[in-house]
This record gives structure tokens, C-alpha cells and sequence, in this order.
């Protein structure tokens, strides 16, 4: 994410265990112990620091990602793609109903700036928000320390696709990436390709579910395969997704292994749509409109197609286009 740390706020404050204190327009955020807390003109609320900084992570990492990161129920981002929208009650019919609502509209350089400086002071040693609960201490207790290899990894984005020369490599148990434990049982073998002449160079394989097996993080999509707006972005899931997502254009999801539970609820006012079971070789459309939560019991593997064309946005938001991609 590009940053601008110039225009980053914050302070230390006596009582706040070592953390600092951030301001971002009429934000404030404080962390203590065991909750992270926001504060803007009209209200406060307060999350657990854990899912905050999952949140959190997320956001920095995907620069915002696609439309809506919420953080949960009352706080979090919309992206418009240059600018961010920081919210607190928008989406919260509670909140509306009560006028306590409240977002304000900023750079995405001087937003990212912020959440990324609240990241990396945020967390210690010893904590990994990308992580699955079971491969990482915990994000409680007073500031000690940093972890800044784990809170500046960046989420993986190729140029054509993975394996390929100049592209982002192969995991490999050289490079870093182990199998997890999850998927020992998931082949290794690379396919064998063999172009006829003139073609070599033009094209290429690789073994997915290999690459998946040695993900070290989770609730992550990165993009390994790109064809013009068409983007691959595969992840493996473990535990809760930390967000709440909702989209500004229709996402396909394809279950590669596993299980994972959908909790599809309205973007607008967050009542609940549908609950979604899918099982591997199960694929779903999650609409335009909606917001989603996974829950995977075990670590699994999802394919999530994204369509990175800039004008979709627009049309969905205006109604030209349908929120789902299939009349039946
Ligand atoms: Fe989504």
C-alpha cells in the first residue's frame, strides 16, 4: 500500500500501556489490553483486539481490497479507488435509526498511511494477523515489541500467472513455504509440459493445489493467474474470515477442498440474506449486493474469481447491471 507517513497522527499516551494513539480526520483509535477502541463525534465503540487486528491486516495488506471491509457490525472501509470511506454506524440500521452514524472520505494514501503506522505499532512479537488461531500467540496484553516481517507481508499479486519466468515463484520447502500441516496429504508433483515448437514460452502449468498446500497465511486471496480482468485469486481458510466483505461487484466462489460456511447478510443494513454450505466442487456467485463471512473448521482451499474491470463498480451501484450473474 502506498503510504504517506507525514500525514499519520498519532501520540503517546500515559495509561495506554506503550501503544500509541492515532487520529485520522474525526477518528480516534486507542487500544488497551484486550480491545480496540474508536471513537468519532457522534459515538465510540469498541472490538476485540484480536479481530481488530485481523481487520486491520487485512485492509493494509489489500489496499482496501474491493468495496466493503468491515472490521463488523459498526466500523470499517469502503474503497472508491483513490479515495477511502472510513465509516462507523453507516451500515448499522441501529446506528441510522439513532443518527449516530458517522464516515468521513480520505486519501487512500493518508487512510493506509494511518491504518498501516495503527498496524505496525499495534502488534507484538510473537502475533501474526494473518495466521491461523493455531499457528500464532496472541494480540493481547501491553506493548513489548513489533512484528514486522509478519504485518509487512504483502498480498501476493502476479503479473500472468504463478511459475512463470519473471512471475512470482513456486512454494517450495527451499524458498520458505512448508506444507501445512492441513494438507499433508495433497500431491507435490508439478505437471509436465511440453509446447510444440513456437509455442514455447506461451505455455504453462503449474500445481495449484501444491501452491495452496504451503500457504502460510489464511483469508488471503491472492492473485495467481491474471487474462485481462479475469483475476484467479486462491487462498486457504482456517478459522473465521475476520471481515465482514461486502462487494461492489459479483464474486464467484469455487470450493477447491473442504468446507467452508457463507453468512450472507444485506449490504445496506446487515440483515441477514442466507446462509451458504459449500463443500469441495461447490461453486457459488456472491452478489453485488450483499456482505459475507466465512467459516472454514478446517483449513481448506477456495478459489475466489474477482473481475477487476474499473467501470463494474459504477454499474451495479446505478442499477444497470443485475446484483447476481444468473437468472434461474
Ligand atoms: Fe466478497
Amino acid at each position: 500500500m502506498a503510504s504517506d507517513e507525514s500525514t499519520v497522527r498519532s501520540e503517546l499516551v500515559e495509561g495506554d500501556l506503550g501503544y500509541r494513539r492515532f487520529r485520522l480526520g474525526g477518528f480516534e483509535f486507542r487500544r488497551d489490553r484486550y480491545f480496540a477502541h474508536v471513537k468519532w463525534p457522534k459515538g465510540s465503540h469498541s472490538l476485540d483486539v484480536t479481530a481488530f487486528a485481523k481487520a486491520l491486516m487485512r485492509d493494509v495488506a489489500w489496499g482496501f481490497f474491493y468495496g466493503w471491509v468491515n472490521f463488523d457490525d459498526v466500523f470499517g472501509t469502503t474503497n472508491h479507488y483513490g479515495t477511502v470511506d472510513v465509516y462507523a454506524g453507516r451500515y448499522n440500521a441501529g446506528f441510522r435509526a439513532a443518527g449516530t452514524d458517522y464516515f468521513e472520505t480520505f486519501p487512500t494514501s493518508q487512510a493506509g498511511a494511518t491504518f498501516n503506522a495503527m498496524l505496525e505499532d499495534w502488534t507484538n512479537e510473537g502475533f501474526d494477523p494473518f495466521a491461523a488461531p493455531q499457528e500464532t500467540g496472541n494480540a493481547y496484553g501491553p506493548k513489548t515489541s513489533s512484528n514486522l516481517a509478519a504485518v509487512r507481508r504483502a498480498r501476493v499479486v502476479c503479473k500472468r500467472a504463478v511459475g512463470l519466468a519473471g512471475d512470482i515463484p513456486r512454494r517450495t520447502d527451499e524458498n520458505g513455504y512448508p506444507v501445512n500441516r492441513d494438507f499433508a496429504d495433497v500431491p507435490q508433483d508439478e505437471p509436465e509440459v511440453r509446447p510444440e515448437p513456437g509455442f514455447e514460452g506461451q505455455i504453462h502449468a503449474f500445481n495449484l493445489y501444491s501452491y495452496l498446500s504451503r500457504s502460510d497465511v489464511t483469508w488471503n486471496p491472492s492473485v495467481c493467474s491474471v487474462v485481462k480482468d479475469s483475476l484467479f485469486c486462491p487462498t486457504s481458510e482456517e478459522h473465521i474470515l475476520p471481515i465482514f466483505h461486502g462487494n461492489d461487484r459479483v464474486e464467484w466462489f469455487v470450493q477447491l477442498s473442504d468446507t467452508i460456511e457463507w453468512e450472507v447478510a444485506d449490504k445496506e443494513t446487515g440483515s441477514p440474506r442466507a446462509r451458504v454450505i459449500m463443500h469441495a466442487g461447490d461453486v457459488a456467485a456472491m452478489p453485488a449486493d450483499i456482505k459475507h463471512k466465512g467459516f472454514s473448521p478446517k483449513r481448506s482451499m477456495l478459489l475466489v474469481w474477482e473481475n477487476a474491470d474499473s467501470k463494474l463498480p459504477a454499474l451495479y451501484a446505478g442499477g444497470k447491471l443485475s446484483p447476481y450473474p444468473v437468472d434461474f
